[in-house]
């Protein structure tokens, strides 16, 4: 049994980019850990665009009309001023959780920071583009060599230097190649590469994401993601295929086991 006073694991979802496929994927991580059977909470701090929000109101509402039971996270949203309230939002989530999964605006976001400085993971997905890199790492034009980091990966440093300062604990980023193309491109190789010259300069990991598919962005009406196969009906080969770079993903991002073994 949970004491209440152990810490949930806090993955954090971040890019000052828009459109990197931040709030998606945070959903996606959520439902599998809570469909694995983990106790999962989510914060957003969009509070903007409230997708994550939106995506799991949706959810709830597929729930209710069906009536099957969907496993979703305890969530709420922040409204995107109010100290007192981002933490004490915080505090109600992290109790009796597993894992505590955060989505945060894609621009500068004070609150955004704060939660980058308590990600025990901090996934930052991104495009297979140049425009995106540029955020990270910026590049030589001839040679597309990495010349140097930018700010943003000065400012994730930053994050890492005080959490290790704050509670000892190292954080595990990682940059998630999203809405990955299955044809061989040339852009995507040198992407591909840049990022490996700067994972070694900047110290992060680069792994697989969700491939570039239709269906992530079907499935937000209804607040399903890949993982609620009954609720499709007959999955074709391209679902199956999603689900197995789901699966993929969800490994690559090599978070805690569950304490207890599962019988789901
Ligand atoms: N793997 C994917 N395949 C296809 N579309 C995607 C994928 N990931 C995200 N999208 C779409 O890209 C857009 C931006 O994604 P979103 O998760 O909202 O990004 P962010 O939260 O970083 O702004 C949305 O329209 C979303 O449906
Ligand atoms: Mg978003």
């Amino acid at each position: 049994m949970a004491t209440g006073r152990t810490l949930p694991h806090v993955i954090v979802f971040a890019n000052e980019k828009g459109g990197t496929g931040k709030s998606t994927t945070a959903v996606h991580v959520a439902i599998a850990l809570q469909a694995r059977g983990s106790r999962v909470a989510a914060f957003d701090l969009d509070h903007r665009q409230r997708t994550m929000t939106r995506y799991f109101e949706n959810r709830v509402a597929t729930e209710k009309r069906s009536g099957r039971d969907l496993p979703t996270p305890r969530f709420a949203a922040h409204d995107g001023e109010s100290l007192p309230r981002f933490s004490e939002a915080l505090e109600q989530l992290s109790r009796d959780m597993d894992f505590l999964v955060i989505d945060t605006p894609g621009r500068d976001d004070r609150f955004g920071r704060m939660a980058a400085t308590r990600a025990d993971t901090l996934v930052t997905p991104m495009n297979d583009s140049f425009v995106d890199f540029d955020l990270i790492g910026q590049v030589d034009p001839d040679t597309y060599k990495v010349t140097r980091p930018s700010f943003y990966a000065e400012l994730i440093w930053d994050a890492r230097k005080a959490k290790a300062k704050s509670d000892g604990v190292a954080m595990d980023w990682v940059v998630l190649r999203n809405r990955l193309q299955h044809i061989e491109a040339r852009n995507m190789r040198r992407v591909s590469e840049a990022l490996g010259q700067l994972a070694k300069r900047v110290g992060f990991r680069i792994i697989p994401g969700l491939g570039e598919r239709v269906i992530y962005r079907e499935l937000f009406p209804k607040g399903l993601t890949m993982i609620d196969s009954r609720d499709f009906g007959d999955m074709g080969l391209a679902h199956v295929a999603a689900r197995q770079e789901l699966r993929e993903m969800m490994a690559a991002l090599a978070l805690p086991e569950p304490a207890l073994p599962l019988f789901a």
